[in-house]
């Protein structure tokens, strides 16, 4: 699992020096599914489903599950980047939300914060902790902030498939559900609106937009419970520990 993530974090990375105006989805999908084959793993979203690509890229308002298309970036879009392999059998799932050029001051502490409760949730990721001090935790730090978690869609366990026990809301109360074990593999994703937190579906079937037509922001981590703390396997350079506040030592808070 530590090699699909490495693979998901690294193509992650080329992706985001990639991103910019002009450039469309269907690009960054083609890239990435390129780098997926060149490193014999194969796409995990593709076909899932009857999912069509190897990324999912959901723009401004959309939440999840954006089909990659000929549409261009432009400066001021949020852009969230969404890439799942498998390798040997081993699933990887990471996404990212990155800024097109210059954007407003509201969509990027939407970036900010949605980031900030990823990492408040990893730093709940201990053996013996329950799976709902996770949602507790994204949930209070997005609503200090007066922006809204997202219901209809979960975090997820994650090994030999995609989606495996148990799932993971971001919201409700602490400790409820199953306990944290050594050894458990989870892909931990918040999703977070700007404005409230209804969502629908397209008629395309997949691309889950905001009901009230503001932006919304995604970021996700596949992480594993060891003895040592919350061992973060999409973590840009490989597989690291994190502390205690759910940040590392090459990652700093705040360093948008
Ligand atoms: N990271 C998302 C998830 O775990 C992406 C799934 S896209 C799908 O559900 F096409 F595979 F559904
Ligand atoms: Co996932």
């Amino acid at each position: 699992m530590k090699v699909a993530n490495a693979l998901v974090a690294g193509i992650l990375a080329e992706l985001r020096e990639v991103v910019k105006p002009g450039v469309t989805t269907a690009d960054l999908d083609a890239l990435a599914e390129s780098r997926v084959r060149a490193a014999q793993a194969e796409p995990a979203f593709k076909g899932y489903h009857g999912y069509p690509a190897t990324i999912c890229a959901s723009v401004n308002e959309e939440v999840v599950h954006g089909i990659p298309s000929r549409r261009e970036l432009v400066e001021g879009d949020i852009l969230a980047i969404d890439l799942g392999v498998v390798l040997d059998g081993y699933y990887g799932d990471a996404a990212v939300t990155l800024p097109v050029g210059r954007v407003s001051e509201q969509a990027a502490a939407l970036l900010r914060v949605t980031e900030e409760s990823l990492h408040k949730a990893i730093a709940k990721v201990r053996v013996g902790a329950r799976i709902s001090d996770l949602g507790a935790a994204v949930q209070a730090h997005v609503e200090a902030h007066g922006f809204s978690v997202v219901r209809e869609f979960v975090g997820h366990g994650i090994g030999q498939k995609l989606h495996e026990e148990p799932q993971i809301p971001n919201y409700g109360p602490a400790g409820r559900g199953p306990r944290l074990a050594e050894g458990m593999v989870l892909a931990i994703e918040p999703m977070v609106n700007l404005g409230k937190a209804p969502v629908r579906v397209l008629s395309d079937g997949w691309t889950a937009v905001t009901k009230d037509g503001q932006l919304s922001a995604h970021f996700e981590h596949t992480v594993a419970v060891t003895a040592d703390g919350p061992l973060v396997m999409t973590a840009p350079g490989g597989a690291v520990v994190a502390g205690p506040d759910g940040y590392w030592p090459s990652l700093q808070p705040a360093r948008m």
